[in-house]
């Protein structure tokens, strides 16, 4: 009913999809290359690789679609358009521009006679150092999810003029909250980015302080992984109950878990620290001990999301205590996409409270392991719920029929078991000490200790997951490229089903956003101020023995006094006009 809002969101999932098919590519050739199975590249260049393949993963991919999936929850929520269409595609094309900037400087990298290159991995903070066209291009690519931000904010604003009295609907509900926390989560980011890695990239520092640079990036590095994992639970809660059958078992429930998250997922950045030495273990302890209360919506969100698919199972004739699980659509590729997404989810929840865990970390920090994880989380529970899901609105989006539902099917169930050979021996390896990031993992004359099989086989099957992951996208991308080409029907767009409990069942407390917002600011300063403060009066702001203000004055005074000297001629004539 709104072409022109689906307009958006059918290019903001394109650009995903893109993403995510030059990604892939990327993918294996890092997998067939670092298990030495097949050699398409040189070694030097595999840090361009890596680099392309983290960030037009996890943050081309996944923001594209975010930024997609948001509009459409919006407006299919309050059931309106959006308030200025124009407004919409400007802050898609930012996201368009700065992506493009950022994957220009990073494929430069393969370019030797330029001096353009990114090769500063996913996790891009001092001291690697990229080209101003990456940090630009980050920058405008950010700033484009903010205006997105407020354009969703801007039609709630215009839906509650019109119903004052309503509560706001649970998928906007989700949007809001979680741009609330993106917010949040951004100053870090924009501060690192803005303040220190550009200026230093153009040349206006000499130097920076690196601790600082990698803690601000990691105030933003782990609430932007709820950033990816809210719209897959926006798709857990309220796409999965309606094709299983059902309905979602509790709105109340889904509200708190999305409220906890805009609370919990920005104090703990520091876990992702817990072997930098600048830091002191007791500011570390308090960023486990955060952590650790992250398992609580995740907790809830497995039992609301199985109880709902439950539900549905029973309502479809379901019986029996496990029974009920013959009575699930099976061969409905977003269903099963999804279910299959949720099992890696919780593989994924076990390997991470590893990670979380100050003492045991140590075991496989920066090893394969780590790795292995994230592809669990990001690279499974949440590529493969988009894709699964995509299954499902895209025929709603197009009016055209999915072009292969077995080919669908096939395709989920693949990236499954193409995950549970790579991951599971990104696993395995990571325990024997195989590190991370690196094209040469060989060590000759070094003994990894299997406790089975062999460092050979491990990498055979880490090379046949990640090519069965790249079949398994191949097929993805062109079952959807091959769907917009199928003839026009009407009559496709499905609704979702009502939750059993419902929005009047949450206390009304829930929906005050702005009490929220401030208890997760607050809860940010406490955990950041101190750490920060003690950052920045061992090491400085630039690193030790530099004053920034007369570094930033000086060069800025060069670049000003040409331009200033160049206006003066058009400054007197100004004046004379003004004047006569
Ligand atoms: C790293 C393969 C899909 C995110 C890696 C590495 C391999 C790999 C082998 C480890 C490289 C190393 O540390 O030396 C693949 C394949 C994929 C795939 C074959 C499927 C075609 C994904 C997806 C995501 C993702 C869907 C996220 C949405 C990442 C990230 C890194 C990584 C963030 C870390 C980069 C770094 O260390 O800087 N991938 N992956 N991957 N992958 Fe994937």
């Amino acid at each position: 009913d709104y072409p022109k809002e689906a307009a958006v969101v059918k290019a903001a999932l394109w650009s995903s999809f893109i993403a995510l098919a030059l990604g892939a590519v990327f993918g294996v050739i890092q997998a067939l290359h670092r298990t030495n199975i097949l050699r398409l590249i040189d070694s030097t260049d595999y840090y361009t690789v890596l680099t392309a393949h983290g960030v037009l993963m996890v943050v081309s991919f996944t923001i594209f679609f975010l930024v997609g999936l948001f509009t459409w929850a919006t407006v299919r929520s309050f059931d309106r358009g959006v308030e200025s269409i124009r407004y919409t595609w400007t802050w898609y094309g930012l996201m368009v521009a700065g992506t493009l900037m950022a994957v220009v400087a990073i494929l430069g990298g393969f370019v030797p006679q330029t001096d353009i290159s990114a090769d500063v991995l996913f996790t891009f903070y001092a001291p690697m150092q990229a080209h101003p066209l990456f940090y630009g291009g980050l920058t405008i690519f950010v700033i484009g999810t903010w205006l997105a931000g407020a354009d969703w904010f801007w039609s709630w604003r215009a839906w509650k003029a019109e119903n004052p009295d309503e509560r706001i609907p649970l998928q906007a509900f989700m949007v809001l909250t979680t741009m609330l926390m993106w917010y949040i989560a951004t100053i870090g980011i924009a501060i690192a980015v803005v303040v220190f890695l550009l200026p230093w990239s153009l040349g206006i520092f000499d130097q920076i302080n690196p601790l600082l640079t990698r803690t601000l990036f990691w105030f933003w590095g782990h609430p932007v992984v709820y950033f990816w994992l809210m719209p897959a639970y926006l798709l857990w809660y309220t796409v999965l109950p309606t094709i299983s059958g059902g309905r979602l078992f509790s709105d109340p429930l889904a509200r708190g878990v999305f409220v906890l998250f805009l609370l919990l997922s920005t104090p703990v950045g520091i876990h992702h620290q817990y072997v930098d030495p600048g830091i002191a273990e007791g500011f570390k302890v308090i960023a486990m001990t955060n952590t650790m209360f992250l398992l609580l919506p995740s907790l809830l969100t497995a039992f609301t999301v199985v109880a709902s698919v439950e539900h549905g199972a029973r309502q479809r004739g379901g019986t029996g205590l496990f029974g009920w699980l013959r009575a699930l659509p099976w061969r409905d590729p977003a269903f099963t996409g999804m279910m299959l997404a949720g099992l890696m989810f919780a593989a994924g929840g076990f390997s991470g409270m590893i990670n979380a865990g100050m003492n045991i970390n140590y075991l496989i920090h920066n090893t394969i392991w780590v790795p292995g994880h994230f592809h669990l989380t990001v690279g499974t529970a949440v590529a493969l719920t988009f894709m699964a899901a995509t299954y499902w609105l895209w025929p709603q989006l197009t009016n055209r029929r999915l072009f292969s539902r077995p080919i669908a099917l096939a395709q989920v169930v693949i990236w499954f078991v193409g995950m549970g050979l790579m991951s599971n021996a990104m696993h395995v390896m990571g325990l024997f000490g195989v590190p991370r990031r690196t094209a040469e993992p060989q060590y000759e004359g070094f003994e990894f200790v299997t406790s089975f099989g062999s460092i050979t086989e491990l990498r055979l099957q880490l090379a046949i997951g990640g090519t069965l992951l790249f079949i398994s996208t191949v097929l993805f991308v062109s079952n959807i490229a091959l769907s917009a080409g199928a003839p026009k029907l009407s009559g496709l767009g499905k609704p979702l089903s009502e939750p059993l409990s419902g929005a009047h069942d949450s206390p009304e407390i829930l929906d005050n956003l702005k009490l929220w917002f401030g208890i997760a600011f607050v809860l940010v300063v406490l955990a950041y101020s101190l750490p920060l403060a003690s950052i920045i009066s061992r090491g400085g702001v630039l690193g030790p023995g530099v004053d920034p203000v007369p570094m930033i004055i000086e060069p800025l005074g060069a670049t000003l006094e040409p331009l200033v000297a160049s206006l003066q001629p058009l400054l007197g004539r100004l004046a004379a006009v003004v004047g006569g």
